[in-house]
């Protein structure tokens, strides 16, 4: 963290125009602010950054966390911090509605402690109706900012401290992308990396397009100096972060794809594993499954969004792919990639979805053999073309679909997670397990979970172990 230099900025000039500097002057700048409060207080002063939503939500967390930690906050596990920060997602309406609920209980902590500074950022933000109720009806909330600006939180903090006034700052696109800054991240041993930001798909119930804009690429030669960097630092195992890691590159002026990525990333000594989210079956190539098969770094996963099995409603939910098209893609990966583990995202009560339709979400899945499935209910989304549609599920179907729809994937998935039972595997070992002490968890290439007798000193490692009972969504093993 020291190569920074924030202690020789000098603070009695103005603050630099050029990006990341501008950001570590007023790192220096808020370092003096909190400085003072800890010596007014008589103790550290302390921030809690909560994530809501995705894994580009949780890295830019980190990011968040870094800047906070350098400048002097300590990270404590509880909102009953002198900084607390929400990073919001809005994919649901239940998101949006947990943010309201938790920023109550927050009004009642902030009255005992006069300290406290609340922020909300994050894609919820990027939603001007969201802007103007806080504005009214949350006066208490300090710093507003969105998902274009987060490296900028050193400088809005420092404004909140200048003026004690709240601070809102919301861009509508990636103006610059500022990436050379501290950031804390939660594994010592694994790290989120983004290649790409935005979407472009504009698939027609989803928001993401809006709140987090176009679709850009960091410059292939930026991310592996970044991943050159984590390994360094001690990382075994990245993942790949992009709405739509397929049409990375796309926007270059000279083209380069996402299976070219995974190749230059494969090449960096010390890293030991790549995973990626998300690719968009509608792109999925040739190319990138070859770069898999041969790959001996690439887990053997593939996170692989169906969203519907009926070509009508993916039709009008714009995914640009058919029922039949993403099964053939499902044998293809198959042949290929033996072992993967596939696993998909699905919505039910999408509007204009019929009983049919909903037998062939059913259908894919039986034919997918999916490992797992995130189910959703369909949230309708101010602003998306689907909350105009016609045709909106009533809740009761919806409910009964969705119970439906969770007994198939536990089926299914319950059949093929025990495929591996008695094989023994790598796994990369992450914590002590949170039930049992005596227990730590690792994670296979293909994402499961095991938990096996052991002790702290294996976290981060890589050793085999073998799976001797499979438990539905996780095994129980034990070391070779
Ligand atoms: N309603 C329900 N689920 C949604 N998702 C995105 N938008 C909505 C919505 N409006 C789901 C999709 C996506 C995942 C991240 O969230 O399944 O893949
Ligand atoms: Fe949303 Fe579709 Fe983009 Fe995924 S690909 S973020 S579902 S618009």
């Amino acid at each position: 963290m020291n190569n920074y230099n924030i202690e020789r900025i000098n603070l009695l000039e103005e603050a630099p125009t050029m990006e990341p500097e501008r950001q570590l002057y007023y790192v220096a700048k808020c370092q003096q602010h909190v400085h003072a409060l800890k010596e007014q207080l008589g103790r550290d002063v302390s921030c809690y950054v909560e994530t809501f939503g995705c894994q580009m939500n949780a890295r830019d967390s980190e990011k968040l966390l870094g800047i906070l930690r350098e400048i002097g906050y300590k990270v404590v596990d509880s909102e009953d911090a002198d900084m607390v920060l929400y990073n919001t997602c809005t994919v649901r309406e239940n998101a949006n509605l947990r943010v309201y609920g938790r920023l109550g209980q927050l009004h009642v902590l902030k009255k005992k402690n006069p300290h406290m500074i609340i922020g909300l950022c994050g894609c919820m933000m990027q939603e001007s109706e969201v802007v103007e109720k806080i504005k009214k009806s949350y006066r208490f909330v300090n710093i507003i900012f969105g998902t274009f600006n987060i490296f900028k939180i050193a400088e809005l903090l420092c404004t909140y401290f200048d003026t004690k006034k709240q601070v809102i700052d919301i861009w509508n696109d990636t103006k610059e992308v500022v990436e050379e800054l501290p950031t804390a991240r939660k594994y010592p041993f694994k790290s989120g990396v983004n290649i790409m930001y935005g979407c472009n798909n504009f698939c027609s119930y989803c928001i993401v397009p809006y709140v987090r804009g176009r679709e850009k690429s960091r410059p292939p030669i930026e991310i592996v100096r970044e991943i050159e960097r984590l390994v360094d630092d001690g990382v075994k195992e990245v993942m790949l972060l992009g709405q739509n890691v397929n049409s990375y590159g796309k926007t270059f002026e000279e083209p380069f794809t996402f299976a070219m990525l995974l190749k230059e990333v494969e090449k960096i000594k010390g890293l030991e594993r790549i995973r990626f989210m998300t690719p968009h079956p509608k792109d999925f190539s040739d190319d990138l499954l070859e770069v898999m098969e041969h790959s001996e770094k690439i887990c053997n996963h593939i996170h692989f969004p169906l969203q519907s099995g009926s070509s009508k409603i993916l039709k009008i939910m714009n995914r640009k792919y058919t029922k039949e098209q993403y099964l053939d893609w499902v044998q293809k990966i198959r042949e290929k990639l033996p072992d993967v583990s596939l696993t998909t995202d699905i919505i039910v009560g999408f509007p204009g979805e019929t009983e049919d339709d909903f037998k062939d979400t059913l259908d894919v899945i039986q034919k997918a053999k999916f490992d797992s499935a995130y189910t959703f209910i369909y949230s309708k989304r101010t602003g998306t073309p689907a909350a105009s549609m016609e045709g909106q599920v009533p809740e009761s179907i919806v409910k009964d679909r969705f119970n439906r729809l969770l007994e198939t994937v536990g089926c299914v998935s319950h059949e093929v997670h025990a495929r591996y039972t008695g094989q023994t595997v790598k796994v990369l070992v992450e914590c002590i397990n949170s039930q049992d002490s005596s227990l730590v968890t690792g994670r296979l290439t293909n994402n499961m979970l095991v938990h096996f007798p052991g002790d702290a000193s294996l976290i981060g490692k890589i050793i085999k172990v073998k799976l001797t009972e499979s438990k539905g969504f996780y095994y129980i093993g034990c070391m070779e």
